[in-house]
């Protein structure tokens, strides 16, 4: 029997790694779920309903996690945690591998298989286990609706006897998952809608959401993107003709909202100071890049600051904020991606190694680091 444990995340999130629906599905697959009490608390997910499902609930950490074939969590665990599993036991989780890179040894030095969900190919067949993009698309979502509440005027425009309210102006720079799902919100929030990105694609899936495309179309702009659907840092003179473009655009603008990101890199810086300084007083940027590094210079990582008359909002985790619904997808894509180790007839454990999700995800394996990118860099 495959025993799978979830505990609590710390303080600082508030998302978990499963929930009523993935528990009913797991339990179906022939798996024990151990959950740590209180785990789905946040999200919204009593004991008693992932009970029902069929979760064991366990009164301490300790509990959840000894002996365990397998940890789920959102955050990357510590390597305590993953000791008390068994032996090469599978640990899945949001692993942030490239940030505190000994705290990544050690956890490797445990012996535990780790799978790293943002790393998952982006094919089609993995579609459903991409946690950037569950996430990210709440992440545009709910920077709308911030920017909107902080913005201290109306978005759509209201045609009143006692005179017109205008149509607020809202430029989205970056247009992946999160871009776009803030490029729809603002639409239908009756915005005027602009967008830009580097990324030639992004030119048609702007304009079918009934957004003005915006960006320096050169040559390097038609080549600006990987195989794997990303974007590539640009070159310094396609920066400067880019920052040339958005400062003259971004002066009429009312609330900016940036998702730019490099896969592995720091985001690039899309706003300068003096943009910022350029902007009317009261307009808004929310800035989603800002656990990153930030897109704007002004960002304070966490805080809303009033820079210039502007308010620089910085959130983090902002899919945590909607942690009903980040949970849920996450627990989804988690668990269409568990399911593939799953052999249905045995139910037990067959990991294909060599599948492209599975050697795409791990980064760790019988206490080494395995993933390509991260013993390139180390
Ligand atoms: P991301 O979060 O890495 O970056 C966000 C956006 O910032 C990207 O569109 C990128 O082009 C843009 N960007 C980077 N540098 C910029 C700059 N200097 N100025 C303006 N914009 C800049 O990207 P995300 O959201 O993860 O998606 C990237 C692509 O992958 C999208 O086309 C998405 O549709 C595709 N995708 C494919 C999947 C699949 O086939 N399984 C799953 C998810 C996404």
């Amino acid at each position: 029997m495959v025993v799978i444990a979830v505990t609590k995340e710390p303080e600082a999130e508030p998302r978990v790694a499963v929930s009523p629906e993935t528990v009913k599905k797991f339990v179906k697959l022939g798996a024990t779920v151990k959950v740590e009490a209180g785990a789905g608390t946040r999200s919204g997910f009593s004991d008693d309903e992932l009970k029902a499902q069929g979760a064991e609930i366990a009164a301490s950490v300790q509990d959840t996690l000894n002996g365990a074939d397998i940890l789920l969590t959102v955050r990357r665990p510590s390597s305590e945690h993953v000791s008390s599993l068994k032996k090469g036991a599978v640990v899945a989780a949001i692993m942030s591998p490239h940030d505190e890179k000994e705290d990544l040894k050690s956890l490797a030095g445990t012996g535990a298989s780790l799978f790293s969900m943002e790393f998952m190919p982006r094919i089609t067949r993995a579609q459903s286990m991409d946690v950037l993009s569950s996430q990210a698309n709440l992440a545009g979502y709910k920077a709308v609706i911030d920017g909107a509440a902080q913005f201290g005027r109306a978005l759509p425009m209201m045609m009143t006897a006692a005179g017109t309210v205008p149509a607020a102006k809202v430029f989205i720079m970056g247009v992946g998952v999160a871009g776009l799902q803030a490029i729809a919100t603002a639409r239908r929030m009756g915005a005027i809608v602009t967008a830009t990105d580097v990324r030639p694609d992004t030119k048609e899936q702007v304009q079918s959401l009934g957004a003005k495309f915006i960006a320096v179309e050169d040559e390097e702009f038609l080549e600006a993107q990987t195989a794997g659907g990303y974007a590539k840092q640009m070159s310094a003179s396609y920066q400067a003709k880019q920052a040339e473009l958005v400062a003259d655009h971004i002066k009429a603008q009312d609330i900016v909202i940036t998702t730019a990101l490099i896969p592995g890199r720091p985001a690039p810086k899309l706003i300068s100071s003096a943009m910022v300084a350029s902007m009317k007083p009261g307009s808004v940027i929310v800035d989603l890049a800002a656990e990153r590094g930030g897109n704007c210079e002004a960002t304070t990582a966490g805080e809303t600051t009033l820079v210039d008359g502007v308010h620089v909002m910085g959130p983090v985790n902002l899919s945590g904020k909607l942690a009903f619904n980040a949970s849920s997808l996450y627990a989804k894509n988690i668990y269409t991606f568990l399911e593939t180790m799953f052999d249905k007839d045995d139910k037990s454990l067959a990991i294909a190694w060599d599948d492209e999700i599975i050697t795409g995800t791990l980064i760790a394996k019988d206490g080494a680091i395995v993933h390509s990118s991260l013993t390139a860099n180390s």
